[in-house]
Order: C-alpha cells, then sequence, then structure tokens
C-alpha cells in the first residue's frame, strides 16, 4: 500500500515538474495588413518555431486603440503590420516596448528609420504609395470620366461613386487625410476633404474595403494604397490603377512588441523572423504587393514602383505624433464627417 502511494506521488511530482517545460509555447499576435497575409505569417512563424500562435486581424487605428485600452493588462505580444502612424503613436504614448534587432543590418534605410525616430520602438516591414482604383467597366458603363488626380475626385459627377476608409478605424484612410493635408495645406485639405464626403458613398472600416467593393461591381472609385488595387486587377477583376497627378503619400508599414508582453521571448523570436527574407518573401504567395524592407526579400514585379511615383516628404515624425493624429481625426470627426451629403 505505502508502496503504490509512493509510486502514484512520484509520478505526480514528475508530471508537475514536466507541466512547465512541456506546455505549449504561445504568442498573441495582433495583426492590421490583409487578413491572408496575417494568417500566412501566423502559421509561417508557428510553422518555423513550434510556437503555437493566436493571431487577430483588425485595421491600424482599431488596434492602437486596443492595445491602448488593454495597457494595464496587455494582452497582445506583437503588432505586425498597418501604417506607420499609429505605431509611432503607441511609441509615443510608452504602449510599445524599446528592441534593437540582430536582423537590423539586412534592412532598408527607411525601416531603420523609422525605428531610429521612435527609440526602437518600432520598425518599418514594407512601405507603399497610396493612391486609388477605379471599376473600369463600370466607369465606361455609366459615362463618366476617367480620373487620374486627386482634384478629379471631386467631380459632381462622381457622387455616390467613391469610397474610402474611415481614417479613425484605418490607418489607410489616415494616411489619405495626413497626404491632401500635406499636398494641399491644411485649410485647402479640409475643404477637399469636405468636397470627397459630398462623393462618398460609405466610410469603410478596413482600408482595403473600398477598392473590393468597386471589385465586386458594388461601387466605382475606392481610394487605397496602390498595391490594395493591383492585388484586386492581378485577381481578374476590372482595376484600374493611379498614382495621382499632384502627387502622393506613403506608408511605411510597421511592427512593434508590446509593453508587458505576456510572452516576451516569444514575441522577439517573430520580430527577428519578420524581418528575415525568407519571412517577407511569404507575402508574394498571397498577392500582397507591398515593398518589404528586407533588402534581400523579393519584390513582386508587379508591384507599383516607388521610384516612379511622385511621391510627397510626407512627414512621419508630425503625422505619427500622438497631438497631430488626435487633432486631425477629431478634426475631421467635427468638420467632414456630420456634414450632409
Ligand atoms: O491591405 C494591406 C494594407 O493596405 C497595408 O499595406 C496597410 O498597412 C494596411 O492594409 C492598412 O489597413 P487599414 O487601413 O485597414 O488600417
Amino acid at each position: 500500500m505505502k508502496h503504490t502511494f509512493t509510486m502514484i506521488s512520484a509520478g505526480l511530482f514528475a508530471a508537475l515538474m514536466a507541466g512547465p517545460a512541456m506546455a505549449a509555447e504561445k504568442l498573441t499576435y495582433y495583426c492590421s495588413a490583409q487578413e491572408d497575409w496575417c494568417q500566412l505569417m501566423a502559421n509561417g512563424f508557428q510553422d518555423a518555431s513550434g510556437i503555437d500562435v493566436n493571431m487577430t486581424r483588425k485595421s491600424s487605428g482599431e488596434t492602437f486603440a486596443q492595445i491602448k485600452a488593454e495597457a494595464s493588462n496587455p494582452k497582445g505580444d506583437v503588432w505586425w503590420g498597418g501604417t506607420g502612424d499609429p505605431h509611432l503613436q503607441a511609441a509615443e504614448e510608452g504602449l510599445t516596448e524599446p528592441y534593437v534587432s540582430p536582423m537590423r543590418e539586412e534592412l532598408q534605410d527607411w525601416s531603420i528609420s523609422q525605428a531610429t525616430s521612435a527609440g526602437d520602438k518600432t520598425i518599418g516591414i514594407y512601405s507603399g504609395a497610396l493612391g486609388y482604383g477605379y471599376n473600369s467597366e463600370l466607369l465606361a458603363k455609366n459615362n463618366l470620366p476617367v480620373p487620374a488626380c486627386w482634384k478629379d475626385l471631386l467631380k459632381p459627377e462622381y457622387k455616390g461613386h467613391v469610397q474610402m476608409a474611415n481614417p479613425n478605424s484605418s490607418g489607410t484612410a489616415y494616411t489619405t487625410l495626413a497626404t491632401i493635408v500635406q499636398l494641399f495645406g491644411e485649410e485647402e485639405g479640409f475643404e477637399f476633404m469636405k468636397g470627397l464626403h459630398k462623393n462618398i458613398n460609405q466610410y469603410t472600416k478596413s482600408g482595403s474595403a473600398p477598392i473590393k467593393a468597386a471589385a465586386r461591381g458594388e461601387s466605382i472609385i475606392g481610394i487605397v494604397f496602390m498595391h490594395d488595387a493591383v492585388a484586386q486587377a492581378v485577381a481578374g477583376f476590372p482595376i484600374k490603377v493611379v498614382a495621382p497627378c499632384e502627387g502622393t503619400g506613403y506608408e511605411i508599414g510597421s511592427m512593434s512588441i508590446i509593453k508587458g508582453a505576456r510572452n516576451m521571448e516569444n514575441a522577439k523570436k517573430f520580430y527577428d523572423w519578420a524581418l528575415s527574407k525568407e519571412a517577407q518573401a511569404l507575402a508574394l504567395q498571397v498577392n500582397a504587393f507591398q515593398v518589404p524592407s528586407n533588402k534581400m526579400a523579393p519584390t513582386s514585379d508587379k508591384a507599383p514602383d516607388l521610384a516612379s511615383i511622385k511621391l510627397i516628404d510626407y512627414d512621419f515624425g508630425k503625422y505619427g505624433s500622438s497631438d497631430e493624429r488626435k487633432r486631425l481625426l477629431k478634426k475631421w470627426d467635427e468638420e467632414v464627417s456630420t456634414l450632409p451629403q
């Protein structure tokens, strides 16, 4: 009897000791790029590391808001993807953790400058230019002129045919607002946003939704990153991509480790892996046509060529700052979104 008891307790002890070592390693990963790419990155990391990944996809502004709301009890470990401005805001507000990856020497200068401007609390993982796309079949069917510039989108003929996302939830739409203000100046820029509002049929939550709606024929013009419009064209939809004639803004899609991450070591492993050329090459499997930050990662020949697009000198320091982002969004909420259409 005594012997049996000793055997059981010895077995129990061994199981308890083994428990923590055998428990599956975990990573809670917040993603703000396109859903299929988010999923592929989760699976790719899981396969490469054996770490279980729990992924949530939300738009850039929404993820920022979630990380902020969870700050006293962080649930996420790493935030990958989404426009750089809210990552910079998160860095400034102390929501993310500094980290210097050994992968840095493989990265483009624009990726590193994103990191150094934020005290190493974020880093660039891809870039892409803003623009818009239109459904060429519907445009012709409705006898509408072919747009080429930002200001073309104000034409009354386009009433009810233009879609963009809401800049509060979407990084794409915040980039649009900040781009227009930088291109035309704040006063004229807001007049532009008010004029555009008259033509908007819906402000979506996600940045790429407007071009998906145009591809499906539910809308005609979608203001999006050009790579998202290219993805619809490559998928076989009659979408034409426009680099606006006045010039345009761009994003540095970013990645940050969440301050107080419960799985900090795994967050760092993911971070290093996500900067590798192998991880960045996964983009091509899901028609993600952003430009990768690892110099050795392949860029698709279908990706918009940033060198041939008239890019503005987007002021990430200013438009990624907490005060400026809050101020512009409040002004857009009060002066644009509430106007009658
Ligand atoms: O769909 C991909 C993408 O355009 C990224 O390039 C960008 O960082 C992200 O989506 C922005 O998404 P949202 O506008 O929904 O925040």
